[in-house]
This record gives structure tokens, sequence and C-alpha cells, in this order.
């Protein structure tokens, strides 16, 4: 029996460090502080759904490190279910992220232990849930496989395409609702621009384009819906399309239509930036007032 949000997905420590600038190939710049923080997609995902209030449970692979701790306290003091989370014998994934004066973020990450979570760690794991949630940064035999068992088993699935890769189409034809930003709708188009109505050419029943500021688009076979985002002072982008995510399904388990799921959403994602951080930074439900 697992939990009402199931999340599918990586866990990452991120070490963030400010710079006037990133450096070229064999050219040394000093920057700032380095800070450790609790981070990765599938990770933030779970602990945004969980400040929201819901019941959410991450099923992934942490190393047994002092970043997996790290990982392990975060997700438990937000309440999410770490009992689907395996401890592996390689190290926790770590993202490395520099933040330029602009607020720019470049990020790379090594995912050590978030490749250990394979397909038969999915099962037995959906039983109970309403909505499952996947990203990548884990291996995508992973992700097809939770997606592919969830629509099986009437369970409703969202799949944050990021970092953009292509999924089989028999996958993205069994989805409910497809969530990527406009880099990563061009990129599944093979077109210039995003052209959001587009998507629902490769299979899901809906999908949503991330836009940063000017919000979201919302696509779904009635038509297509644009959800503005409040305007706010942004301070760090980080890991915003997974606080997106995060509430979007908690909304959706709560039975919201699509467009009301993203308006909320919308109003997490813009809490976030105005924090450092991605985990940190996410809102409880009493914060949104
Ligand atoms: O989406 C943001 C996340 O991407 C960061 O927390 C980092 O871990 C990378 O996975
Ligand atoms: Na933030």
């Amino acid at each position: 029996m697992t939990a009402d949000v199931l999340v599918v997905g990586s866990a990452n420590a991120d070490l963030v460090v400010a710079t006037e600038r990133r450096p070229a190939g064999g050219e040394t710049v000093l920057a700032g502080d380095t800070r450790t923080l609790p981070g990765g997609k599938g990770a933030n995902t779970a602990v945004a759904a969980a400040r929201l209030g819901a019941d959410v449970a991450l099923l992934g692979a942490l190393g047994d490190d002092g970043h997996g701790r790290l990982l392990l306290d975060s997700l438990r003091s937000a309440g999410v279910r770490t009992d689907l989370v395996r401890i592996v014998d390689r190290p926790t994934g770590v993202a490395y992220i520099t933040v330029t004066p602009d607020g720019e973020n470049a990020i790379l990450v090594s995912p050590g232990a978030n490749y250990a979570l394979r397909p038969a760690d999915v099962d037995g794991a959906l039983s109970g849930a309403k909505v499952l949630v996947a990203s990548l940064e884990v291996p995508l035999v992973t992700v097809e496989h939770a997606l592919t068992a969830a629509a099986e088993a009437g369970v409703r699935t969202v799949l944050n395409l990021s970092p953009v890769a292509k999924v089989a189409t028999g996958v993205l034809a069994a989805l409910d609702v497809l969530v990527v930003n406009e880099h990563e709708a061009a990129w599944l188009l093979g077109t210039e621009s995003a052209e959001p109505a587009r998507l629902l050419e490769l299979g899901p029943r809906s999908a949503v384009v991330t836009r940063g500021a000017r919000g979201v688009v919302v696509v779904t076979r009635d038509g297509v819906t644009e959800v503005p985002s409040p305007q706010v002072e942004v301070v760090d982008t980080t890991g915003a399309g997974d606080a997106f995510t995060g509430a979007l399904a908690v909304a959706l388990a709560r039975d919201a239509s699509l467009a009301d799921a993203a308006r909320g959403a919308v109003r997490v994602a813009a809490f976030s930036v105005t924090r450092h951080g991605a985990q940190p930074s996410y809102p409880h439900s009493s914060e949104l007032q």
C-alpha cells in the first residue's frame, strides 16, 4: 500500500556556488562558498507535494553517505514516506550548480545511486496510488516501466520529461499529463519553438508547457488555456519546475481539473523562486495566502 502521490525519480545533493561567470575550458575562476542543499527532481517533487499536505512517497535510490542522509532528512521532515527509497552501493547523486548574477543557473548532474533504480523496484509500489509522477535523472527503462504499470493499474500518470529524452511511443500514448518547459517541448517536436497544442500529437491525453515568469500553457483535447504566473522577485529558479509538478500532482490526486491544478501550481512555483535552493524554498500551504 503506497501513498496517494507516488513519485519515481532522483534525489541529489545540490552543490550550489555563486560565481561572476563560468570558467572556460582550461581556466580557473574563484567563486563564492559552496552550499550543500537537498535537491534532485524526484525528491524535489515529493517534498513540494508533501509540504502541501498530501500523502506522498518517493521511490528512489541513495548512497550510504552524508549526502544520502541529508536527503533522507529533508524528505522525512517534509513528511515524505521513504520506505521505498533504497540505499545502494553507489554514491548519492550530486548536482553541481553554478548561479551567475543574472540569476541563471547551469547544472551538471552526476546521477550515481539514482541509476541503480530498476524497473523491478516499481513492482508492488503502485498499489493504492492515485497519481504517479515521474521525472528523469533515473534510468529511462525504469520510468517507462513505472508509467506503463501505472496506466495498466488505472493510476493517473504525470511525466515531467526533464532532462528531456526520447520516450517510447506506447508510453507517451498511455500518459495522462506531460509536463515540459519550452526547450523540452521544442526538442520533442523537432521544431524551433514550443507549439504546445502539437504535444498531443505525441500521444498524451494532456500537456503542460512551463514558461517561467510567463506562467504555463495547459493543453487538453478541449483546447488550450494560458495560466499566468504571479510576478515575484526572483532569487533562485532552481527546482521551480519540480515544485510546479509536485503541486500539480497533489491537486490532481484531489480530483481538480488540470487547468485548476495548474493555477494552484504556478503559485507554488512562483513562491519557490523567491527563496534560495530547491527543497528549502518550497512553501507549506499556510504560506501561500
Ligand atoms: O530541477 C532541479 C534539480 O535538477 C536540482 O535540484 C538538481 O538536483 C537537478 O537534478
Ligand atoms: Na528556490
